[in-house]
């Protein structure tokens, strides 16, 4: 099914925290991928259902090791683990010098990744540079979510790093990924959702403003530590639901010709 990026331009704007609420709403099960090249959080920060820390070996790096042997029929699922909550997560990396690792095999997880045949894989790419490691996930997604905080900074950086994405996302042609911004700021905020749209377009960057993500602490933490139940009903998940339904449609309709690249039915 699809594949969905979450990542950044510059800072730590809440990309796990948000790829974490995202997957929690998310309108089909979802496999939450930790694809931080700087290393991964996700594993740090979940328990699985027995309360017990999840297993290193079976994850990002497992399905790398799958896809190098060449395997013709590797399984994301054989490769995810379930933790407390019900979430399905691919763990990731623990240092930047094992995503570097993978080298050209990263083309082929991302194969993997979209052909799971029953889940949407959203991945947690953290920092997006020119050039870097996840380079082929972000092509061959079927829709990208930058997160930025609407300030000065915040926005000249996401301005920066989308023009220097363009080829990779292939902007102004019809292979274009969509891409969506997604503003982590107060949800009173609501009329920075057109500024920045207006920004952007300026820019003849052809990206789409979907929504705030409630700048929400106390909620935040409570992710964070997995504490799914003390952060229902705050204004970070119910705006997390509706960036995630907002995003899903936001995704390219496969194409034929996809289909057959990408070997599926
Ligand atoms: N919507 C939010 N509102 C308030 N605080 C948030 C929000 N999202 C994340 N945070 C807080 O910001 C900090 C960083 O969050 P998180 O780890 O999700 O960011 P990140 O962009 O993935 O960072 P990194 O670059 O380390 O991967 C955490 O303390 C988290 O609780
Ligand atoms: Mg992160």
């Amino acid at each position: 099914m699809g594949l969905y990026v979450v990542a950044s331009a510059k800072g730590s704007p809440g990309v796990t925290t948000s790829a974490v609420v995202l997957a929690g709403a998310w309108p089909v099960e979802p496999v939450l991928a930790d694809l931080d090249p700087a290393g991964g959080d996700v594993a740090l920060r979940y328990r699985d259902e027995a309360g017990a820390p999840l297993d290193p070996e079976r994850g990002l790096l497992s399905l790398g090791a799958a896809v190098r042997r060449g395997n013709s029929d590797v399984r994301l699922a054989d490769h995810v683990q379930r933790v407390s909550g019900g979430l399905e997560v691919l763990a990731g990396v623990t240092s930047p010098s094992q995503v570097q690792g993978l080298g050209p095999a990263w083309l082929h997880l991302a194969r993997a990744m979209r052909v799971v045949p029953d889940r949407d894989v959203i991945a947690d790419c953290g920092r997006l540079m020119p050039g870097s490691a996840t380079v082929p996930v972000l092509q061959h997604a079927d829709a990208v979510l930058m997160l930025a905080r609407p300030t000065l900074e915040g926005l000249s950086h996401l301005r920066e790093r989308l023009h220097s994405l363009a080829e990779t996302l292939q902007f102004g042609t019809h292979e274009a990924v969509p891409t969506g911004v997604a503003l982590v700021t107060s949800y009173r905020d609501g009329g920075v959702v057109g500024e920045v749209q207006s920004i952007l377009d300026r820019s003849r960057l052809p990206v789409t403003v979907l929504g705030i993500l409630a700048e929400d602490e106390k909620a935040a933490e409570a992710i964070r530590v997995g504490d799914g139940r003390r952060a229902a009903k705050s204004l970070l998940l119910r705006s997390g639901a509706a960036v995630a339904e907002r995003l899903h449609r936001l995704a390219r309709p496969v194409s034929q010709s996809q289909n057959a690249e990408w070997g599926v039915a």
